[in-house]
């Protein structure tokens, strides 16, 4: 594989990160040798979108400026070869900051477009994404955080979209490397 590669490191807070752990090591293994832009979004310190926010969006949008720096995530993203999303499973789906990415992504014109009859189509460069999760429990039919994921990507454009679990790690006596070692073995 080749190509520019964007890592979006959904984590929170946990120097230990289970999740962090295994998305490098899928990003070794697969992107050892690829240039990988990296966005950590705690540190990014990305909000929610704001009424604020949204009207000065739209009144760039309006003057035909993409190059706004409001849209620089979006750009990135829509700039990338490949994309790599790492984020616990929290509630049933993802950390909130995440969701504020994603806000700060689905750009008219930028990641994505409408078509006269109002259907989406993609503007994005890449061709695959994957999503990378681990959790305390079993998460079953119950993938949430990853189904919206997957959902976007038909809005991207990006048809492969693929993702990696390592599941059942705050069970009570579970052999969390033994797992850890089990889920980068299906990579
Ligand atoms: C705020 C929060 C919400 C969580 N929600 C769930 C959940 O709904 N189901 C589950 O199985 N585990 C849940 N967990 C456990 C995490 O998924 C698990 O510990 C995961 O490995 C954490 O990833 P990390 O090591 O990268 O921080 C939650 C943990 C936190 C801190």
């Amino acid at each position: 594989m080749s190509g520019k590669v964007l890592f979006v490191d959904s984590c929170v807070g946990r120097e230990e990160s289970r999740t962090l752990r295994l998305a490098e090591e899928y990003l070794k293994k697969h992107h050892g040798d690829s240039e990988v832009e990296r966005i950590r979004l705690e540190e990014a310190s990305i909000g929610p979108l704001t009424l604020e926010m949204r009207d000065y969006r739209d009144l760039v949008l309006g003057t035909g400026d993409l190059y706004d720096p409001m849209f620089r995530y979006a750009r990135q993203f829509a700039e990338a070869d490949e994309i790599v999303i790492a984020a616990p499973y929290w509630d049933l789906g993802f950390p909130a900051i995440l969701k504020c990415y994603i806000e700060q992504i689905m750009v008219t014109g930028v990641t994505f477009e409408y078509t006269q009859d109002g259907m989406p189509s993609g503007l994005c460069k890449a061709h695959s994404l994957t999503y990378i999760t681990t959790s305390g429990g079993y998460i079953e039919d119950r993938n949430f955080g990853f189904d919206y994921i997957r959902a976007l990507c038909g809005m991207f454009g990006i048809g492969d979209v693929r993702c990696f679990t390592a599941e059942g790690l705050d069970i009570d006596g579970a052999d969390v490397e033994k797992i850890l070692e089990e889920s980068a073995a299906a990579f």
